[in-house]
C-alpha cells in the first residue's frame, strides 16, 4: 500500500489522483522548513526502505518522496529504497506475486553486497514492507540492522482486505477471491504474497501448518533460536499504528496484536498473546529492556504529515 506524506495536517483520501498529489507535494515543498543538524548528526547510519503493496522502490510520489525528505533532514545520509526485481514494474508486480521468502533472500543479498551498509543500517518498512524487513532482521544478521521501524506493518498478518490501493482495484478483487477460496492451498501460498501473511484465527492449525512466511517468522511451528537472538539484537523495534486505518484488518496487527485465537471478533494485544507470554520471539524481553516502541498517529493507512514524521520517526534514524 502506498505511503502518502503531506506537509499540512489535513488528511487526504487514498484515492486522490496522482496529479493532485504531485501538485500537493510540489506546491507544499517550499513551505516546509526543517531544522537539521541538532537531532541528526552527520554520523547517521544509512537507511533502508521497503515499500508496501502496489508501490515500488522509486515512485516519486511515495518512496521517492520519503527518500528525498530523509536526505533533506539528515544531510549526507545514504538511503537505499529496495527494488525487488530488475525494474520498477517487476518490483511492483513482485509485491503481489513473488514468494515472500524469496523476496527476503533477494533483499538480504542486496544488503550484504552494498558497501555503504557494512557497518550497519536502520530499516523502515511501509505496510507489508514492515513485516518483510522484520524477516530480514531475523534471518540476515549481517550487515547488522540497528533500528527497525514498521510503519503500518502487519506483524501478525491480516484477516481481511477491506480496501485496496486505488490504482489496482481489479488486482485486489482477484486477491480477495483467492484468499477467500483457499489462502492456505499450496498454490495460493506459493503465488500470492498476501496469502503468506493471511492469518485465519478460525483455522489456527491450518495457518500454523501452511503459512509459508508469517507462521515461520512468528515461530508458530517451533522456535528457531537464531530468529530470537537476531531480533533481540536490534536496538529498537518501532511500530506505528494508524488510528483510522481502513485498509488493514485488524489494525491491532500494526502493534503486533491480533484477533484472539478461535474467533474473529475480539482482539488481544501483543502483551496478552502466546507469542509474548511464552516469549517465543524475544519480544517480552525486548519490551522489558525498553526496546519496543509503540507509536500511534491519526489518519488512514500510511497517511502522516512531514511534521509528524520529523518529530516521531526521525529520532530513530541516527
Ligand atoms: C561530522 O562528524 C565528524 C565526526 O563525527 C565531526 O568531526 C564533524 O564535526 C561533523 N560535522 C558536522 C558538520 O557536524
Ligand atoms: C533458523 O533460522 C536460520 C536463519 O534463517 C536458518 O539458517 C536455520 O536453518 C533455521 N533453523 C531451523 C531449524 O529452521
Amino acid at each position: 500500500m502506498r505511503v502518502r506524506t503531506q506537509a499540512t495536517p489535513t488528511y487526504w483520501p487514498l484515492m486522490m489522483p496522482l496529479s493532485a498529489w504531485l501538485l500537493l507535494l510540489v506546491g507544499a515543498a517550499p513551505l516546509v522548513s526543517v531544522s537539521v543538524g541538532s537531532r541528526a548528526p552527520n554520523a547517521s547510519l544509512p537507511l533502508v526502505l521497503w515499500h508496501g503493496m502496489g508501490d515500488s522502490c522509486c515512485n516519486p510520489l511515495s518512496m521517492g518522496s520519503i527518500k528525498k525528505m530523509v536526505e533533506e533532514d539528515v544531510p549526507g545520509i545514504y538511503v537505499l529504497s529496495l527494488m525487488i526485481g530488475k525494474s520498477v514494474v517487476q518490483d511492483t508486480e513482485n509485491g503481489f506475486f513473488m514468494d515472500v521468502n524469496e523476496q527476503v533472500s533477494f533483499a538480504c543479498n542486496q544488503l550484504s553486497k552494498d558497501p555503504e551498509l557494512q557497518s550497519g543500517y536502520n530499516a523502515m518498512g511501509f505496510s507489508q514492507g514492515g513485516q518483510f524487513l522484520r524477516a530480514v532482521a531475523q534471518r540476515c544478521p549481517s550487515p547488522p540492522m540497528r533500528n527497525l521501524i514498521s510503519v503500518g506493518g502487519q506483524q501478525q498478518g491480516v484477516y481481511g482486505l477491506p480496501r485496496c490501493p486505488g490504482e489496482s482495484s481489479h488486482i485486489c478483487d482477484w486477491i480477495r477471491k483467492m484468499l477467500n477460496s483457499g489462502a492456505y492451498s499450496d498454490f495460493v501460498q506459493k503465488h500470492l504474497v498476501q496469502a503468506q501473511y493471511w492469518h485465519d484465527p478460525l483455522n489456527g492449525d491450518l495457518y500454523k501448518e501452511k503459512s509459508l512466511f508469517l507462521a515461520d517468522i512468528n515461530q508458530e511451528r517451533g522456535i528457531n533460536e537464531t530468529y530470537k537472538k537476531n531480533l533481540m539484537s536490534l536496538n529498537k523495534f518501532v511500530m506505528v499504528k494508524f488510528l483510522q486505518d481502513s485498509v488493514v484488518d485488524p489494525v491491532d496487527t500494526e502493534w503486533f496484536g491480533f484477533l484472539k485465537p478461535g474467533q474473529a471478533e475480539e482482539t488481544e494485544t501483543l502483551q496478552d498473546s502466546v507469542i509474548y507470554k511464552e516469549d517465543r520471539l524475544g519480544l517480552a524481553e525486548m519490551d522489558k529492556a525498553g526496546k519496543l516502541v509503540f507509536l500511534a498517529t491519526e489518519g488512514d493507512h500510511l497517511q502522516f504529515t512531514r511534521a509528524w514524521f520529523d518529530e516521531n520517526l526521525l529520532p530513530y534514524l541516527h
